[in-house]
């Protein structure tokens, strides 16, 4: 078993940490590396210009990476942090390129499971006290909120001197929500741990993206998560409206190259169960605890073989958005280079 003390002096040789965080198992380097930093761009298979997050244990850290901390940071921070919200803020000067992919932004958050602030805390001791870290999974497949699927997607991939830290199910489940805060309003870039309806009780934001406004003319910074097709299992996901559920499993039935389906659903059905080549979840019905379970149940399902998870869509309400957002990616086309290996 790997000692905090072990993992952070992996770090501070420059080599990979995989983390528990209360969102999703982090991938993690030395933040201030950039030598460290490529490692977790190899292990991940992941295109060198995406940036990935920086993870501090104290404000003054974080504030330390950016060339200026705004009131909006202070008031986000100090309502989230510990938390699972990523701010974007512009770059300290020192921060390596391989970071921030090369942009003038830095993604940064405080992470609130406890062996993360553990981790943090040791490697600010012998070391920088940053971790860059990605989810720790190959580039666009689904994230890790469990240790076994960690070992199962990097297991191979990662060196001798590598580290994987167990801390158990990941709480929230889905990755954290990233506010960008260098334009004239705050905006959110990707939904996640905390919901938009929590963060507008602190701050407006710039509208949501579809809803018309004139104002919104800064192109997006680039963001991997925001790739049609990212989070998505081996198996075909198709997001089917609760309505036309049945419907769409008996015709995917009469298919008889696709043996073996996995439904996830919202509420229990009279739908034949005991089908062999039919496997059926029934999620919870709240979006906190639906977002915990939804990427343990779609490694599950992929490593029972299912050929096609067919999703009962959840609801549409601010507390569904990161999920709603995530099973989108996870049903888009992949391009014909998506290729999880
Ligand atoms: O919950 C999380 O955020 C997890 C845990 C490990 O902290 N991390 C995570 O990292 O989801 P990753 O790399 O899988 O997704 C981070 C997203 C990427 O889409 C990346 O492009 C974006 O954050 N990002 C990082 N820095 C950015 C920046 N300066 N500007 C815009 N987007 C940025
Ligand atoms: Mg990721």
């Amino acid at each position: 078993m790997t000692s905090l003390a072990d993992a952070a002096h992996a770090l501070a040789n420059g080599y990979l940490v995989v983390f528990p965080t209360e969102t999703v198992y982090g991938l993690g380097a030395d933040g201030l590396s950039a030598s460290a930093v490529a490692g977790i761009f190899r292990v991940k298979g992941r295109p060198a210009e995406h940036p990935v997050i920086l993870h501090v244990a104290t404000l003054e850290a974080a504030k330390s990476l950016t060339a200026g901390w705004s009131a909006s940071a202070q008031q986000l921070a100090q309502a989230f942090w510990p938390g699972p919200l990523t701010l974007i803020l512009k770059r300290a000067p020192h921060i390596p390129d391989a970071v921030t992919g090369g942009q003038e932004t830095v993604g940064i958050r405080i992470p609130a499971h406890p062996v993360a602030l553990a981790l943090l805390n040791e490697f600010s001791r012998v070391g920088s006290g940053v971790i860059a870290a990605p989810s720790a999974n190959r580039f666009g497949a689904v994230s890790p909120t469990r240790v076994r699927d960690v070992e199962r997607d990097l297991g191979e991939r990662l060196g001798p001197n590598d580290h994987i830290l167990d801390g158990g199910h990941c709480a929230v489940g889905v990755e954290s929500t990233i506010v960008d805060l260098t334009g004239v309003r705050p905006r959110i870039l990707r939904p996640g741990g905390i919901d938009r309806d929590r963060l507008v009780k602190v701050m407006a934001l710039e509208p949501q993206a579809g809803v018309s406004s004139p104002t919104i003319t800064r192109p997006a910074p680039r963001v991997s998560g925001a790739l049609q097709s990212h989070y998505a299992p081996n198996a075909k996901v198709v997001l089917l409206n609760p309505e036309e559920f049945d419907l769409g499993l008996q015709q995917l039935r009469t298919d008889h190259s696709v043996t073996s389906i996995g439904c996830l659903l919202i509420a229990p059905r009279k739908t034949n169960q005991r089908d062999p080549g039919t496997t059926f979840i029934t999620m919870p019905s709240d979006a906190q605890r639906y977002a915990h379970e939804l990427y343990a149940r779609l490694h599950d399902l992929d490593q029972s073989g299912c050929q096609v998870i067919l999703v009962e869509r959840p609801p549409g309400s601010a507390a569904w958005e990161a999920i709603q957002d995530r099973l989108k990616r996870a049903a888009a086309e992949r391009p014909s280079t998506h290729n999880p290996q």
